[in-house]
């Protein structure tokens, strides 16, 4: 009877936390369920399985790792944020140089006894800058998965927190967790220590946060490795990106990065678009990839919404006031030849006279004859 309500009472403990999502505590019940069944060792059996395919703890507290994360003293807000596997929102695009840079970068990690026969190490910390939205943190999760190493982020503008007096303690807590863990370390937002600077009042706590920094730059083990990010590197203290081994520079991506990129989006959700892609590259060269992104995601939505074709919504993402007399003849032309569009429409599109368009297609249709 007595045990007939022990079940119960536990059923309905393991209802409740399961239903207020806390995985981690539901773990730790089976556990003690487990260790404590020997009447019903069936049961036992079952629930071993059932913990055993869903493996480890996996809050951050309890994972694989050898302490605890470390947090902020007095808030208690986790400094790091642990991405074990990190998922890659889409294949990266990159330019020629980037591309064998963070190829060579891999490559190294992956042949560390040949480096060190030869009496060398991998680098060991590396400084990623570029406007926002052109992959520098895809970058380092795309290193990590490379590496099959989880991605601790410390991202600097939290760190920095109103307290200033603790950040040094932080930075020093974290960067020393981090050497201790077999990862990849993403220091993102690494300006966010440059720009306190104009504050009077914290100079000498930022060079003391700043000093900290360098310190660990040098002596970070080269069997970890420390990327770091920022869009303003021109804001940082030269002593500081000085000091990282390798320097790589993302930029805006031209019409031939937009492409590929693009078909690479287009071919998850509507590979009939694909005959867009070309236009829209001449059109949105030079913007972020997350800014295309988003635009495109407008785009589509509003499709949905309406129920209509996405082509229909796709001329808007062309806004000629961006663009070069060359850039829209080049689109209006396109949009005539691939019968995206009537002369009429592509006049209305990209403001370029239907003559002008005319004169340009024989050209076009010429070319594409050849072909
Ligand atoms: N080179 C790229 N190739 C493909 N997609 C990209 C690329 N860069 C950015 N993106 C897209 O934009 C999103 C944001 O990129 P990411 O977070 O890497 O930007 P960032 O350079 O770190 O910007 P910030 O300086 O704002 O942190 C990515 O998740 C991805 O969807
Ligand atoms: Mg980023």
């Amino acid at each position: 009877m007595e045990e007939k309500l022990e079940l119960l009472d536990n059923f309905v403990h393991l209802a409740r936390i399961a239903l207020s999502d806390r995985k981690q505590d539901v773990q730790v019940f089976l556990h003690r369920i487990v260790k404590r069944s020997t009447t019903d060792p069936k049961l036992a059996k079952e629930l071993m399985k059932l913990l055993r395919d869903n493996p480890t703890f996996s809050s951050p507290l309890r994972r694989g790792f050898k302490t605890v994360i470390p947090a902020d003293t007095d808030t208690r807000f986790q400094l790091l944020r642990i991405e074990e596997r990190p998922h890659l929102p889409t294949k990266p695009v990159y330019t020629g140089k980037v591309q064998s840079a963070l190829n060579r970068l891999v490559e190294e990690r992956k042949n560390t006894e040949i480096l060190m026969k030869a009496g060398l190490e991998p680098t060991r910390t590396i400084l990623f800058t570029g406007p926002p939205g052109v992959g520098k943190t895809l970058s380092a999760q795309w290193m990590a998965r490379q590496l099959n190493l989880p991605l601790m982020i410390l991202d600097l503008s939290a760190v920095m927190s109103s307290y200033l007096g603790r950040t040094g303690t932080n930075l020093r807590y974290v960067l020393d967790y981090a050497k201790s863990e077999n990862c990849i370390l993403l220091l993102d937002e690494l300006d966010a220590i440059a720009k306190r600077r104009d504050d009077a009042g914290e100079i000498g706590e930022l060079k003391r946060l700043v000093t900290v920094l360098l310190q660990q730059l040098d002596d970070w083990p080269s069997s970890g490795l420390l990327i770091a990010a920022t869009n303003h590197s021109d804001l940082l203290d030269p002593a500081v990106w000085r000091r990282f081994e390798q320097l790589i520079e993302f930029d805006l991506p031209d019409a031939e990065r937009v492409k590929v990129y693009l078909d690479y989006l287009f071919e998850e959700f509507a590979p009939d678009m694909k005959i867009w892609t070309k236009v829209l590259a001449v059109a949105m060269a030079g913007r972020s990839y997350s800014d295309i992104e988003r635009d495109l995601n407008l785009a589509r939505r509003e499709a949905a919404l309406k129920g209509l074709s996405l082509a229909k919504f796709l001329t808007n993402l062309i806004v000629p006031n961006q663009m070069s007399k060359k850039e829209k003849i080049n689109i209006a032309v396109q949009l005539v030849g691939k019968k995206l569009a009537t002369q009429r429409k592509a006049h209305e599109i990209t403001g370029v006279s239907r003559e002008t368009i005319r004169t340009y297609l024989k050209n076009y249709d010429d070319t594409n004859k050849r072909i």
